[in-house]
């Protein structure tokens, strides 16, 4: 896969899912955006990460930050040809235990802030009759799971997103997709429990977690021009774990 003179946002990339990401994309010619809330890990990992990576502050869950980054990213690079909406928030918690507050950030995080970037960066696609986004949900959002019952809903809402904008977006030639990666050895993942680490992992039928650059690989494949003809469509990556027809 090559994305030589492709400019690629990649949101949530100061850590795990969307760091790999990030230098999957680099390592393939891309002109990497690391687009996080952790400004100053963001910084230190473009720097890294080298060749001609940048960091832009975002927070996904505040409209005028997502309005002030994308006017930023425009005028550093240009033109946005890939959207890889990575970042996301959960805590493992019983549902009846949840907050109202928590809700919010749960649903602001993981799905109305992917909607409202995507917004932000779409004009340009339409435009230009090109473009690819690819939305991180979680394998959560396919078939639920214990504990995280509202981030199931958010993840699954951007699933039902992905699906809608695939169809209207279609006919400027912009693909859009989901990839649904399941327990992933990530600093996300090492906040869960153990009791229920261990639940997660046992239910995997390769007994393993994923390792962050085997979901990055997928989200990759469908940003890349060799996923041309694919669209709508909702990937697991997850050793297994959600077999769904
Ligand atoms: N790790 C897993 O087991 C797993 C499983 C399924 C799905 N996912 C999904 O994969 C994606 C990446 O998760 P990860 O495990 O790499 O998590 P992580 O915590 O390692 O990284 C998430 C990144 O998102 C950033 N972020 C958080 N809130 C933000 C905000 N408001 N604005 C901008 N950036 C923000 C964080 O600063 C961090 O750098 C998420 O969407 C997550 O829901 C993860």
């Amino acid at each position: 896969m090559n994305f030589l003179g492709k400019n690629i946002v990649v949101t949530g990339s100061a850590s795990g899912i969307g760091l790999a990401t990030a230098e999957a994309f680099t390592n393939a010619g891309g002109r990497v955006i690391l687009a996080d809330l952790n400004a100053d890990k963001a910084r230190e990992e473009a720097k890294r990460i080298g060749k001609s990576a940048i960091a832009i502050p975002l927070d996904i869950s505040k409209d005028d930050s997502i309005a002030v980054f994308a006017l930023e990213a425009l005028k550093q690079v240009g033109e946005i040809h890939v959207l890889a909406n990575v970042a996301g928030w959960g805590k493992v918690q019983p549902f009846i235990e949840n907050d109202a507050a928590f809700w919010d950030s749960v649903v602001d995080i993981n799905f109305l802030g992917p909607v409202k970037l995507t917004r932000a960066l779409l004009p340009g696609m339409m435009e230009r009759r090109s473009g690819t986004i690819v939305n991180v949900s979680s394998d959560a959002g396919r078939v639920g799971s214990l504990g995280e019952t509202v981030y199931s809903g958010a993840k699954s809402g951007i699933i039902g997103f992905s699906k809608g904008l695939a169809r209207e977006m279609a006919r400027y030639s912009i693909n859009v997709n989901c990839v649904c990666p399941g327990p992933t050895d990530t600093p996300l993942f090492a906040r869960v429990p153990e009791k229920y680490k261990d639940a997660f992992i046992r239910a995997i039928p390769m007994r393993r977690l994923a390792k962050p650059a085997e979901i990055a690989h997928a989200v990759m494949f469908f940003a890349s021009g060799e996923a041309g003809y694919i669209t709508g469509q909702v990937l697991s990556v997850s050793g297994g774990l959600t077999m769904v027809g």
